[in-house]
């Protein structure tokens, strides 16, 4: 059974959980994901002012992402699902929104394969996006952009490393900050598909939200241009006693030690490059308004405030380990400021701040 809803612009018929019984609906849906696509919408409007782009949902459900894409920006789509239902339900929300959409029922890597080549590919899966980032990486155009969710949060901030080391080939550290080492460990495996084909990236906008990770990639061409994306990769040094986190760009992760003299944990290899563009954040802001949303208003004026120094301090954490209650994050930030120091709040915690000052001298000013 289905009830249609209005997600966005967009009319959607979605499906109804039948009886307490029945495990699961037939075709996955998942309301809380609407920010995720409204992003989506936002980036495809921007890069639509560009150029003219079809956009391929690779991994489609309802339809609801690449459906809502096709309506509210105009852009050509394709929408692939392996499910035979989810394809049935798809052709049913394209005819409701009177849209010309290209509609597959194909094994996603076989669809790609077969299907020609895109200048946007989403993927959208349950947990890992691994098992499709190859294939995408050789259908995305030559500037082309993917964008890629990732629902494995727990491998990828530590609570299952050995799954994350499987997977993606990276340490995770169970951490305060471990949202942003998962977020850059994911996008340094995307570089690392991207150079396998020749290929380097540059992450456009990226972010961390409830459940899950999303990232947008704009490709490039050439093995020196994949090489200069790899120089990104690195590894993160944390001393679980002193909170001191240090970060260093290479291959090879180096046998450092805290002040304290303890062995550092160490992270990665993961990006340690930029995981926004300035300009197309604040484009995708301005873009999303048509939407007249707080809650993506505010997260979106997070990301473009939020300044670029990998890792954040949590200061509820911070403030416990020191036996302090806790300042308001502003007062702390305006105070790292007017001493010269580069100081903002993270979208990835509400109770953390970013800040180019040591631990000792953050660490004073909680005092
Ligand atoms: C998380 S859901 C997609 C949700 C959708 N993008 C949205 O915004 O509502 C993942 C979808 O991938 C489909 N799927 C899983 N593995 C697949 C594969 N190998 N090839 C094609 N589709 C697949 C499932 O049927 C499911 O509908
Ligand atoms: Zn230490």
């Amino acid at each position: 059974m289905f009830k249609e809803i209005q997600e966005g612009k967009t009319r959607l018929l979605v499906p109804i959980k039948e009886s307490p019984l029945v495990e699961k609906p037939p075709v996955f849906y998942n309301p809380r994901m609407k920010l995720n696509r409204d992003i989506c919408c936002s980036v495809v409007k921007v890069l639509m002012k560009k150029e003219d782009i079809t956009f391929a949902d690779l991994l489609a459900g309802t339809g609801a992402k690449g459906i809502r894409v096709a309506n509210e920006t105009g852009c050509k789509v394709h929408l692939n699902d392996a499910n035979t239902e989810a394809y049935h339900l798809i052709l049913k929300n394209a005819k409701l929104n009177n849209l010309r959409v290209y509609i597959s029922n194909k094994e996603a890597n076989l669809f790609l394969h077969e299907k020609g080549r895109f200048e946007f590919i989403d993927i959208d899966p349950f947990g890992t996006p691994v098992p499709f980032l190859d294939a995408a990486v050789m259908r995305v155009k030559r500037t082309g952009y993917l964008g890629v969710t990732a629902t494995d949060t727990a491998p990828l901030c530590g609570v299952y490393p050995k799954t994350c080391y499987r997977k993606y080939g990276a340490i995770p550290i169970r951490s305060e900050f471990c949202h942003e080492i998962g977020l850059r460990i994911l996008l340094g495996y995307i570089a690392k598909t991207a150079a396998k084909y020749g290929r380097g990236i540059n992450c456009l906008i990226s972010h961390s939200t409830d459940h899950y990770f999303r990232i947008y990639v704009q490709l490039s061409e050439g093995n020196t241009i994949a090489k200069k994306a790899l120089e990104n990769l690195g590894y993160v040094y944390y001393c679980r006693k002193c909170k001191i986190r240090e970060y260093e760009k290479g291959v090879f992760p180096s046998s450092k030690k805290c002040n304290c003299d303890r062995s550092y944990e160490v992270g990665g290899p993961l990006w340690l490059g930029k995981i926004k563009d300035q300009k197309f954040s604040s484009a995708v802001l301005k873009e999303s308004e048509y939407l007249n949303d707080r809650r993506l208003h505010n997260l979106l004026t997070l990301i473009c405030e939020e300044v670029e120094i990998p890792f954040y301090y949590d200061i509820h954490k911070l403030c416990k380990s020191l036996k302090r209650s806790a300042p308001p994050i502003d007062k702390i930030i305006s105070k790292l400021r007017s001493k010269g120091y580069i100081a903002s709040r993270t979208h990835f915690s509400p109770t953390s701040i970013k800040t180019d000052a040591p631990i000792e001298e953050l660490n004073f000013i909680l005092l």
